[in-house]
């Protein structure tokens, strides 16, 4: 696991919320359960918002005790229930949305959610000075400043367990196939994916996909002995269809390959071991960094430790794919 700071308690709170936001990841349960089992221990109440900002918006607010979060440590999905609010874009809805918190005495809230979840976390913050933590719960695992993410190593062993099933078959029909993983504009899924199922190729929204060149190469392998079967792991990019397509082109190059659509299956299940420690740990290290005097950052996860990532860094910066990984999944193709 990660290094953990000690953090000294320099402010009181009597009330904070919790909300779960954006597509859910498996692990939000368990940080959810971190929340608030740390903030009963400090002895401030908590307060479970429920389907995102959606929640904040309609006043959808309840208490949560610490028997409500037990047996959920091991589960997917979120029980606070998540929701995309596009409403949440307007700042009048925002100020309304504070409203709601402060009727009911609430001092600040937690946000567990992705890039744009955060991203409205931060506005939020600074339009209503409303203490915010960020924690950061995706299996995109794409958010600047933070090094891994909520969900992200549940979702790789997901992809992985789908894929090593389906080598079986393109192993002993000697096809290609092409497996779609999530991911509509960040390729970090499917280069761990990639790497880990042994892809014979990864394609990545970072990057045009070259079909020419895809085809190409599998030509080349066929010819060379090396195979004639494989996985060929594409991120499903921004716009719908891509990997039928794909296939589609490749016919025009003399291939058949198979496609199969991986789907939501990576956002549900069981989360790991590792990020139901991870969960936990940002879970509690939120309520710790707001009793510290923190707001308007994220708990994330530096070069093998917990920081304190300011919220406004995910609005100014975007997170790239480590080359090195890129060239390590290059190297290691056929
Ligand atoms: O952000 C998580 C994610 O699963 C992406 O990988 C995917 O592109 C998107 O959400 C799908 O969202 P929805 O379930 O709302 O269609």
């Amino acid at each position: 696991m990660y290094d953990l700071p000690t953090l000294e308690p320099i402010r009181r709170y009597k009330s904070i919320a919790v909300l779960t936001s954006g597509g859910d990841a498996p692990g939000m349960n368990p940080a959810i359960r971190g929340v608030v089992r740390t903030a009963l221990h400090h002895g401030i109440k908590v307060y479970g918002v429920q389907r995102g900002y959606s929640g904040l918006i309609n006043g959808d607010i309840h208490v949560l005790s610490s028997k409500g979060v037990s047996n959920i440590v091991q589960k997917g999905g979120t029980f606070l229930k998540s929701a995309r609010c596009s409403e949440f874009h307007q700042a009048t809805i925002r100020a309304n949305a504070a409203s709601q918190l402060r009727k009911l005495g609430i001092e600040a809230l937690i946000v567990i959610g992705g890039d744009g979840s955060l991203t409205g976390a931060h506005l939020f913050e600074e339009e209503t000075g409303l203490p915010v933590i960020g924690i950061p719960g995706t299996i995109d695992n794409d958010i600047f400043g933070t090094d891994d993410t909520i969900g992200f190593d549940t979702a790789v062993n997901t992809a992985l367990n789908a894929i090593d099933k389906i080598r079986d078959t393109a192993d002993s029909h000697e096809r290609y196939f092409l497996v779609e993983v999530m991911g509509r504009s960040s390729g970090f899924l499917a280069v761990h994916v990639g790497i880990a199922a042994g892809a014979e190729m990864i394609a990545v929204p970072e990057f045009a996909v070259d079909v020419e060149a895809i085809s190409l190469q599998l030509a080349t392998s066929k010819r060379k002995g090396l195979g004639s079967s494989g996985i060929i792991v594409v991120a499903e990019g921004n716009a719908p269809g891509l990997t039928n397509r794909i296939a589609e082109q490749m016919a025009h190059h003399g291939h058949t390959p198979y496609v199969s659509i991986l789907g939501h299956i990576q956002r549900g299940g069981h989360p790991s071991g590792h990020d139901r420690v991870l969960a936990s740990c940002l879970g509690a290290k939120a309520v710790e960094y707001l009793l510290a005097g923190y707001s308007d950052m994220m708990v994330g996860v530096n070069q093998g430790q917990v920081v304190d990532v300011p919220l406004d860094n995910l609005t100014r910066y975007r997170k790239g794919l480590d080359p090195e990984l890129l060239k390590i999944a290059l190297q290691l193709h056929k």
